[in-house]
């Protein structure tokens, strides 16, 4: 019988990456699946197991670290796998401004949502194109469109940097004749997960009405569809997609007026 692909996604202990796990097991793809949370990954895996009868490898990694990208990929080679997909998912928002935080929790967050991706995919890419045949999606955010704001100080860049790293890695592998190897970015907006809960936003989030929030069904489904297509960004959502055109056609002291004012919001009181 023909070996089933294997998917591996980060940051699929929780939210948007364990969804991602469920829709990429239900079309018949083996998972590896890694984050730092081991119980979460393990009852997943079983759920993936008994569901939709596929493989999965568990790897607890932290991404902070610095060869944490290696030991995964050392991980999956032991168990006599390759990689055929990654969906690239871990991060988290680091709250508060550039002053008041310290440069090893910066570090540890451009590691985990930029660094990392970028490293984990140009240390997969090489097989892919050698094989013909590649998915990788880039979690990244509608916030990479927008202007930079007063706290969260590099989550717009980092997005930014993923979206634009997507367009050219889709670029580079279909000008090298790679027409299967494909790779997106996908722009969530608000979204249901944890990741507001970890973030210590939820509060002020829940003022926010329900029609700018998407569940994650709807979101992944829109990321894999367009990776498929060989789409090389996608904003999921009608109400997202009005809002990065807004974004792209508004003059940009207006944009980063109203950034401002939604910053503003979302900052704790101690950020102030
Ligand atoms: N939710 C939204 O509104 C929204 C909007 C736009 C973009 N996004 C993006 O979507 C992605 C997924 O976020 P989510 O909304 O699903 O949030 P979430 O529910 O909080 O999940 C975040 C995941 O990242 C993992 N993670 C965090 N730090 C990690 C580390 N140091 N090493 C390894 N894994 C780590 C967490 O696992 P462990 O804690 O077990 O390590 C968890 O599995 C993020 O890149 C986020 O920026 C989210």
């Amino acid at each position: 019988m023909a070996e089933r692909k294997l998917m591996l996604i980060t940051g699929a202990s929780a939210g948007i990456g364990a969804e991602f796990a469920r829709q990429y097991a239900a079309r018949g793809w083996d998972i590896a699946l890694t984050a730092r949370r081991a119980d979460r990954l393990d009852k997943l895996a079983r759920e993936l197991e008994e569901h939709h009868k596929v493989a999965t490898i568990v790897v607890t990694q932290d991404l902070a670290r610095a060869n944490s990208v290696d030991t995964i990929l050392k991980e999956i080679k032991e168990a006599g796998r390759h990689v055929d997909g990654v969906v690239n998912n871990a991060g988290y928002g680091l709250p508060g401004t550039f002053f008041n935080t310290s440069w090893k929790d910066q570090a540890a967050f451009m590691r985990v949502l930029y660094t990392a991706p970028i490293e984990l995919t140009h240390k997969v890419l090489g097989g892919m194109a050698e094989r013909g045949f590649g998915r990788i999606i880039n979690v990244a955010s509608l916030a990479g469109y927008t202007p930079g704001s007063n706290g969260h100080t590099l989550y717009a860049s980092v997005k930014s940097g993923l979206i634009k790293f997507s367009e050219s890695i889709q670029a580079e592998a279909k000008a090298a004749g790679h027409e299967d190897v494909h790779c997106t970015a996908l722009c969530p907006g608000f979204t249901w997960s944890e990741f507001h809960d970890v973030n210590g936003t939820r509060d002020k989030t829940n003022e926010m009405p329900s029609w700018m929030w998407m569940e994650s069904a709807p979101v992944v489904e829109a990321g894999i569809e367009a990776c498929e297509r060989g789409q090389p960004v996608v904003v999921p959502g009608a109400v997202n997609k009005g809002l990065a055109t807004l974004i792209k056609v508004l003059p940009e002291p207006l944009g980063r007026m109203l950034v401002g004012a939604q910053s503003k919001r979302f900052r704790d009181a101690g950020d102030d």
